[in-house]
């Protein structure tokens, strides 16, 4: 293969599937990569779907079959963006023909499938990213250079929010990620990604407290398995306290994660919803006038400038994707990256299967080390 050139095979064409895709032929153009990356392989599946999202999406070859696509000698990484019970299968299956992997989070349904792909990783020497896009938001970058520059002080709480309202309709007919082979529900579908947050502003949780709620028990007839709230109180390695609600049922809320940093000498929030802006609050200067200050993002927040020139106009969801697609090539390359790697999403798993545990065992339970 050209060392100028890195083969891609997409598993999954829905929501996340899309966006790896745009991400994939929208990286060279927007970064100047030396690496462009080649859309050898798409899979679905079924194998009309397949055909029609690799014309739509500019992939060479299409098939039902994904490990075809993991088989193509012309397949040097991998996209995972089917739902979450194949993760492991299908991220397993490509460590082991030596291919690296783009895998869409959660990493997998249990610890043991998760364990497994992190020790099937480590013995391939591949590279693996999870898609924790949010960490990728310039907005964010910012904030955490901030925070370990000291800006607001040793940070002593921090409180996470994550909610949406595509659960809360009570008479929504019962979806896959009602049934218990999705995993737990608001835990691993939600509260991982603003734990990957955390994990870059403020470092690991090291023990749990958590409450799940489950607000409609049954949907067309059939049992809801999983939990649609999680709230959980945390303990950081650092020391500092903090509170992580997760619900997939708050009407009205529609992307939002809201954080909160609270330290000795000021306050960092942030909200998803208006992810274009940060807003930071320091104890500098006459305090008659102090008061949160909004910070909107800008050229001066790299890589915003490489999108779009001019300050205040915006980044979206789809470019922190083509943000992580670029990180992923600049860790095969061997060069400093901002991925999650399999590593710490596993840490971030093992901290789900803390709170789990703990809202079973109804009490504090030590994240594993
Ligand atoms: N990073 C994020 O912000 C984010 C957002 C949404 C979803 N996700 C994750 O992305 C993953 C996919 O979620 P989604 O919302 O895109 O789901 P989706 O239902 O929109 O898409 C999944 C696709 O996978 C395909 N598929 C199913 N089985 C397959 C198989 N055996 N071979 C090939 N294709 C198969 C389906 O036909 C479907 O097109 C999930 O793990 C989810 O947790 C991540």
């Amino acid at each position: 293969m050209s060392e100028s050139t890195i083969g891609v095979g997409l598993i999954g064409t829905g929501f996340m599937g899309k966006c790896h895709a745009l991400a994939w032929n929208a990286v060279a153009a927007t970064f100047g990569e030396a690496r462009r990356p080649r859309l050898v392989h798409l899979a679905e599946a079924r194998a009309d779907l397949a055909q029609t999202k690799a014309a739509e999406f500019g992939f060479a070859k299409a098939t039902e079959d994904w490990r075809a696509l993991i088989a193509d000698p012309e397949v040097e990484v991998v996209s995972i963006a089917a739902p979450n019970p194949f993760h492991a299968e299908m991220a397993c299956a490509a460590f082991e023909a030596g291919k690296h992997v783009w895998c869409e989070k959660p990493m997998a349904t249990s610890r043991e499938d998760a364990r497994r792909m992190l020790d099937a990783q480590t013995r391939s020497g591949a590279v693996a990213a999870l898609g924790y896009n949010y960490i990728q938001n310039p907005a964010i970058r910012q904030m955490e250079e901030l925070i370990a520059g000291g800006a607001i002080g040793a940070v002593n709480h921090v409180r996470l929010e994550m909610d949406e309202d595509f659960m809360a309709d009570p008479d929504a007919p019962f979806a896959f990620k009602n049934g218990a082979s999705s995993g737990y529900g608001a835990l691993d579908d939600f509260a991982v990604h603003p734990l990957s947050i955390l994990w870059r502003l403020a470092g690991p949780v090291a023990s749990v407290m958590t409450d799940q709620a489950k607000p409609y028990a049954a949907r067309e007839g059939r049992n809801v398995e999983t939990h649609e709230i999680a709230t959980s109180l945390l303990r950081l390695a650092n020391g500092a306290s903090g509170l992580l609600v997760a619900n997939r049922a708050a009407w009205g809320r529609k992307g939002r994660i809201a954080i909160q940093v609270f330290g000795s000498k000021g306050t960092i929030a942030y909200d998803q919803e208006r992810m274009n802006e940060f807003q930071l609050f320091t104890r500098e200067g006459d305090e008659r006038t102090q008061g949160f200050r909004t910070v909107l993002t800008a050229p001066v927040h790299e890589p915003y400038g490489l999108f779009v020139p001019a300050p205040g106009h915006g980044l979206g969801f789809n470019d922190l994707k083509v943000i992580e697609a670029h990180e992923l090539l600049r860790a095969i390359d061997g060069r400093e990256s901002r991925i999650v790697t399999f590593e710490t999403g596993f840490a971030i798993e093992e901290t789900v299967h803390a709170m789990a545990r703990s809202h079973e065992e109804r009490r504090w339970v030590d994240v594993a080390p």
